[in-house]
This record gives C-alpha cells, structure tokens and sequence, in this order.
C-alpha cells in the first residue's frame, strides 16, 4: 500500500519515485532523521522530535529546510491527508543532490522528504512479555548522538539479533554497554535505575529522556552511569525505550534470564508512568 509522502515541499505517495541517485543522502548517507508517533492523527512528544531534527541538523551543517512554524503545517498537512489514526511519521533530510564528490558546495539545497506509515504498537499482553537481547559489538561512528542516516552496523547488530532468536542487540563498546541497535537501555541495580549518561555513545532518545523525569518526578532513584559488560548477569531488572516501543521490559540477555525471566516491579511502574506522561504529549 502506498503512504503519503511529503517531498520537498509537495504532497505525493510512496509510490512515486521521487529521489535523484547522487542524492547525498543515499550516495554518502549524508543526512539525518528523525521517527515520531502519532495517535488520532495528532503528533506524540512534538517538540522533542523538532528541536532534536533541528539540531541534529545543525551539527552537520545542512540548512533546516524549515522554521518550526513551517514544520508544524507541514507535519499537520501530513497528517491530514493520512488515511490511518495512528503510525509514525518517518523525516529525512539530506544535504541535497549534486555531481558526486566527497567535498560538497557550501550552498546544497537539502532534500527533504517525510511519510507517515501505520504501525502496530505493542499491545499490553507484549508489555508485560517483554523482549530479549543479545550483546553484540559497538561497530558504529563515533558520533552515535547524531541522529543519521548511517545505520549499517545497526542494520547488522540488528541482524544478528533476528538470527539469534532476539528482539534487540545491545551494543557494546569495550565492555561498556552502550545502548541498543535502535533504542536505549537502562538497567536496575541495587534498587537504582541506571542508563547511559548523555554523550557521543548514545542517541539522545525522547523516550528516554522522559523516562528520567517520570522516574524523577516519582521518586525513584536513577543514575547516568555505564554500565559494564560484566555486570549484565547480576541486574534486578533491565528496559530498552524508544519511540515505537516505549518502555519495553527485557527479559533475557544472551542466555541469560533478566530478573527471573519477568518483567520487574521498577520496570512495570516507569511503564505506566511514561504512558501517562505520553498520553498528555499528544496534540502539536
Ligand atoms: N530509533 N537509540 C537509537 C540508536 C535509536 O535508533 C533510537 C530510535 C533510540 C530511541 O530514541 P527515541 O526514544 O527518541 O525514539 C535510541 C528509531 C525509532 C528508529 O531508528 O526507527
């Protein structure tokens, strides 16, 4: 089925082909992205997804083709045409499209596409059941704060993880454990909830940033510290969060059950706590 797409400006669908082959963003993935959910045709954490597209855009010097006001009727005219109440909208802008060449002109025209597409959110019984990971090397960039377009090694950690009979890979750099192929990680340890702290390792999640205010605003103690490698098979309880899952309870890493193999306590009250702050996130 094809989704209304958004390119450069003008209304089209997926079906159309829309993009020239020395487009920097597919020749070079000189580009970044940004993924929000949206539910009754209304946009979930709005501004987080902006000022994160914003900057991000900034950090690789490509023009943002829109002020937040622009944004803001582009992604409502998206929404109107979408045939479905609830998805995500997927935005990509690239540098623009030019000769191929490593050097670029100062003064590219970004390209800039965005589709929204129906998407099957986890339901309560997968809540609860949770997910399993495996570790697996950190192949990445070293600039995993920055929301590109380059997702190999993700694509490959994520690989690996399908053919394991898991969910998620968990991504580990010299025993730090960093954060999963497309989401982050937070474990629970000594009763303390612990996640990576802000920095060029992880992406800067939405999901998780509001995870540490739920869980702040609660009273629940939370750290920004690494966790290592070693540690994995002593935690109490450990949760991925992202955009599309949410606060997602893991229950086993590589062969080893999470917890007893279940949810945990912590992990099911922070769950509840971001869908209640989510559900008062929606609407631009
Ligand atoms: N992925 N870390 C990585 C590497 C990610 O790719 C993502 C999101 C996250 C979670 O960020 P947020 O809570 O803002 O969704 C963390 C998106 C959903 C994707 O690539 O499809």
């Amino acid at each position: 089925m094809s989704d209304v797409l958004y390119f450069n400006g003008r209304f089209t669908t997926t079906d159309e082909r829309v993009l020239g082959v020395e487009d920097r963003g597919f020749l070079f993935g000189d580009a970044v992205y940004e993924v929000f959910k949206f539910l009754s045709k209304q946009p979930v954490f709005f501004r987080d997804h902006w000022r994160r597209l914003a900057r991000n855009l900034d950090a690789i010097e490509i023009r943002n083709p829109w002020t937040e006001p622009s944004f803001i009727e582009a992604m409502r005219a998206l929404l109107e045409r979408t045939a479905f109440a609830d998805g995500i909208v997927y935005i990509q802008v690239s540098r623009g499209e030019g000769p191929r060449a490593h050097f670029y002109p100062d003064d590219m025209v970004p390209t800039t596409i965005a589709y929204s597409r129906a998407f099957k959110f986890p339901d309560a019984a997968k809540k609860e059941r949770g997910v399993q990971l495996i570790t697996t090397v950190d192949r990445r960039w070293k600039h995993c704060d920055v929301k590109s377009v380059n997702l190999l090694a993700n694509a490959l950690a994520k690989k690996e993880a399908q053919r394991a009979g898991a969910d998620e890979a968990l991504l580990v750099d010299e025993g730090a454990v960093r954060e999963g192929a497309s989401s982050n990680f937070f474990a629970v340890r000594g009763g303390r909830v612990i996640t990576h702290p802000l920095d060029e390792h992880i992406l800067p999640g939405v999901t998780r940033d509001h995870t540490i205010t739920v869980a702040r605003n609660a009273g629940i103690p939370l750290d920004e510290g690494i966790v290592r490698e070693h540690e994995l098979g002593s935690l109490e309880e450990a949760f991925i969060s992202s955009t599309t899952l949410g606060v997602m309870p893991v229950v086993k890493i590589d062969d080893r059950p999470i917890g007893g193999g279940v949810r945990g306590p912590l992990t099911a009250q922070l769950q509840r706590l971001f869908d209640e702050a989510e559900a008062h996130a929606v609407g631009f």
